[in-house]
């Protein structure tokens, strides 16, 4: 049977395990040209959070009853396309579910001497992806310039504080542990971190940015946002990734102050990765081996086992993740 969590009801705010449901599913039979693949490792991403709402957004949201989506790793059961055989490792768009059967062409042959198969789905797939659009193209960076990220120990933000290192650049955090701020300085080589829940946050960026703040990448809009414009420089870059802070509001939120904007002739500008895809060879070429060699640290917390998917993702919301959150669906066979 083919273990499957579908999307059961339609979230007002926080989700909640009542609006996802468990299924066994008959296995998904195999056509010419397409390639039946067995889950290993699942991505759980705040994202997942719009598709459970049908308010509009730049993506079509999950239908009821229909498999929750997500970034998958898994190994080839069954092959009837020639590009593909019995054990091939490949990644794709195969959602919430042990098994997937579809065209060859909707999955990725991975090669795993480039780095561990789990990291297409982290730091060498969407979410270090996006942080290396969201911050080389978008924001620029100049050595000697300062860039905060928010969300600073998590998928993208782990990836966006560490390809700003490698510009020359001051990097500044933002988290809400203690832990997670002491790992980004410590194990990722950040100059600062601030603690969001704990530290006064004008004062404290203040302190951490002594030159004023160039780059801001924002993960998480809200407060953060609204105390990072008050330390703007003049032509300070913000590339607006995500709100993470506001996904579960059920009112729209109060907006922050863009006057900082005006003032330091700043710009701010919303992207989403999808609408990047011709740059994702060049991400590969340069960040895979960064990777590789361990110049760029990734850190995963990764769950065992579909059930435990939806637990693990209602976390996402309240920072219980450390590190790019996957969910183990299988053991690789070799
Ligand atoms: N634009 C795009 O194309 C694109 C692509 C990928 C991701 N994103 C966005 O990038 C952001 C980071 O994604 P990710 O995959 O790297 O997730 P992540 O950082 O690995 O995990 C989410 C983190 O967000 C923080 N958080 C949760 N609730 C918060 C709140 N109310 N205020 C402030 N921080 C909060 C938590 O860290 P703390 O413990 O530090 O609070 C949590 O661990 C998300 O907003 C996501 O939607 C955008």
């Amino acid at each position: 049977m083919n273990r499957q969590i579908r999307l059961k009801s339609r979230p007002s705010s926080l989700p909640t395990p009542a609006n996802f449901e468990a299924a066994d599913a008959p296995m998904p039979a195999v056509r010419d040209g397409e390639v039946l693949r067995r889950t290993i490792f699942l991505s759980l991403d705040p994202y997942m959070r719009g598709r459970m709402s049908d308010a509009p957004s730049y993506a079509a949201p999950v239908e009821i009853g229909a498999v929750m989506c997500g970034h998958t790793v898994s190994q080839v059961v069954e092959s009837r396309h020639p590009d593909f055989r019995r054990d091939d490792i490949v990644a794709g768009y195969d959602g919430w579910q042990a098994f997937a059967a579809s065209p060859g062409k909707d999955v990725r042959k991975l090669d795993p001497a480039v780095a561990p198969i789990s990291t297409a789905i982290g730091a060498l797939g969407m979410p270090g992806f996006t942080a290396f659009v969201g911050l080389f193209d978008i924001a620029q960076p100049r050595t000697g310039e300062s860039v905060v990220v928010s969300a600073a120990s998590g998928a993208v933000g782990s990836m966006v504080g560490q390809l700003a290192k490698t510009r020359g650049c001051r990097v500044v955090g933002v988290a809400g542990s203690g832990d997670k701020c002491r790992f980004v300085v410590e194990e990722l080589g950040f100059d600062a971190c601030v603690n969001y829940k704990t530290d006064d946050l004008v004062p404290a960026l203040r302190s951490a940015c002594p030159d004023g703040v160039d780059v801001y990448f924002d993960n998480v809009g809200g407060a953060v946002l609204a105390a990072v414009l008050r330390v703007l420089n003049r032509g300070a870059r913000i590339p607006l990734c995500g709100t993470i802070s506001d996904y579960n509001a059920s009112e729209p939120p109060s907006g922050p102050n863009l006057r900082p904007l005006l003032v330091n002739r700043a710009m701010i500008k919303g992207f989403i990765v999808s609408d990047h895809t011709d740059r994702f060879p060049a991400f590969l070429k340069e960040v895979a081996p960064l990777v590789r060699q361990g110049t760029i640290k990734y850190r995963e917390d990764i769950v065992d086992g579909l059930d435990n998917a939806v637990s693990a993702f209602l976390g996402l919301f309240e920072g219980r993740n450390f590190g790019k959150l996957l969910v183990r669906v299988s053991d690789l066979e070799r």
